[in-house]
């Protein structure tokens, strides 16, 4: 779809590669404007500046980031006593800089968190209420910090099996189920205006989703300041189906929560694992037949991702009432984590724009699904 493009826009696109005509592709953030914000999840180099080539699209297109890694406890928190909030600060000027909607990616998981966390001076594991403490205290550390600033906070991480029951993380095992309303509660505390996501993948899947509607119920009936769901959104060209996407906004809707698409991205390599997961611990040996595009993208993969992404987009405008923001995650293909999980080394396709900055087919199908909803 050619339209005409705002001034403020025009220098952006065109430092990426754009035509120099008066008439040039619509931005994402721009075509699903009042309809839900566009974001990307952006890594320490678009942080600091250093990659000026992925800050010029950024800018261009979305109106809404996410930390990729520089807000996890791991990254801010590496010992007790010492907060490092260097990127973090620059992280939510750069979205202050460009008015965009700031999220906090995350607060409470199972992954990325030091070991010390849980133990105490003599390597034992904390009790209750030792671990609460330090939970409260980070929380309300971080999420203080950025009070009124980041608007929107993924609280608790994949807490879920994929059968629905609750993961046996180490917060689960020492303070038990509550863990997830203590840390919804404390967010609120430190950030009464935030939003508060619970964030997970495989929500689409059945047994998985019953069980987040389980939990999601059992919070709001204990009256806990839960407001939105994070569907993590990390694809393949053929899963979730669009019925189990359409199924899955609908239930969330039901619960009276607003839904982010939080983590898009489309995988168009051969699955290296049995069943479709985003587990970061998962590791696969590196072979010719999983990485298949070393040297380019067949038009015909091209065309079938570009497919797939105006068919999700569909869903997500249809129920346009609760979704309230998609993010990628990332900005340019080179960028994905996708290229060195589950498998290291590969060349992966998972998003709208290539590793030169260009659009692609995607990008376009994207804009034009803009104003199209499914029926
Ligand atoms: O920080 C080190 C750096 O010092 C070192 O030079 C480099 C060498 O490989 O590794 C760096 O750490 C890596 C980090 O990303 C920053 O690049 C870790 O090894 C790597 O495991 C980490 O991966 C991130 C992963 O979460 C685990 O935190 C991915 O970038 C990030 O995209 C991914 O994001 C997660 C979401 O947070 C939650 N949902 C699933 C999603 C995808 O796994």
């Amino acid at each position: 779809m050619l339209v005409q493009v705002r001034s403020t826009v025009l220098p952006a696109l065109l430092a990426i590669g754009f035509a120099a005509t008066a008439q040039a592709p619509a931005s994402l953030k721009d075509a699903y404007q009042g309809d839900f914000v566009i974001g990307a999840a952006i890594n320490a180099a678009q942080i600091t500046g250093e990659d000026v080539r992925g800050d010029a699209i950024i800018k261009a297109q979305f109106n809404s980031i996410s930390p990729e890694n520089c807000l996890k406890w791991e990254s801010v928190h590496p010992q007790p006593d010492e907060y490092d909030f260097t990127i973090p600060d620059q992280y939510v000027a750069f979205g202050e800089k460009s008015h965009m909607f700031i999220v906090g990616h995350n607060l409470v998981w199972h992954n990325q968190v030091p070991a010390w966390v849980f133990r105490d001076d003599k390597g034992n594991l904390l009790d209750r209420d030792a671990l609460l403490a330090r939970m409260r205290d980070h929380i309300h550390t971080m999420v203080g910090r950025y009070k009124g600033r980041i608007q929107s906070w993924d609280v608790v991480n994949e807490a879920l099996n994929e059968d629905g029951t609750m993961r046996q993380s180490l917060w689960e095992k020492i303070i038990g189920d509550d863990y997830i309303a203590k840390a919804f509660q404390y967010a609120h505390e430190a950030d009464p205006q935030a939003q508060l996501t619970y964030n997970d993948y495989n929500l689409e899947n059945e047994a998985k989703r019953s069980g987040a509607i389980a939990l999601i119920t059992k919070l709001k009936g204990e009256g806990v300041p839960i407001t939105s769901v994070g569907l993590q959104g990390h694809d393949s060209l053929t899963w979730p189906t669009v019925d189990q996407m359409d199924a899955t906004l609908s239930a969330f809707a039901k619960l009276g929560m607003k839904v982010a698409i939080s983590e898009l991205d489309v995988d168009v390599l051969p699955p290296a694992t049995r069943q479709a997961t985003a587990d970061v611990t998962v590791s696969i040996q590196q072979n010719a037949a999983l990485n298949p595009y070393v040297n380019g993208l067949p038009d015909s993969v091209q065309q079938q991702l570009a497919k797939r992404y105006a068919d999700l987009f569909g869903v997500f405008l249809k129920h346009r009432d609760v979704v309230n923001r998609v993010t990628f995650w990332g900005v340019t293909d080179g960028d994905s984590w996708r290229n060195d999980w589950p498998v290291r080394g590969r060349t992966s396709y998972p998003l709208l724009f290539d590793r030169a900055g260009q659009p692609k087919p995607a990008f376009d199908a994207v804009i034009r699904a803009a104003g199209q909803p499914a029926s």
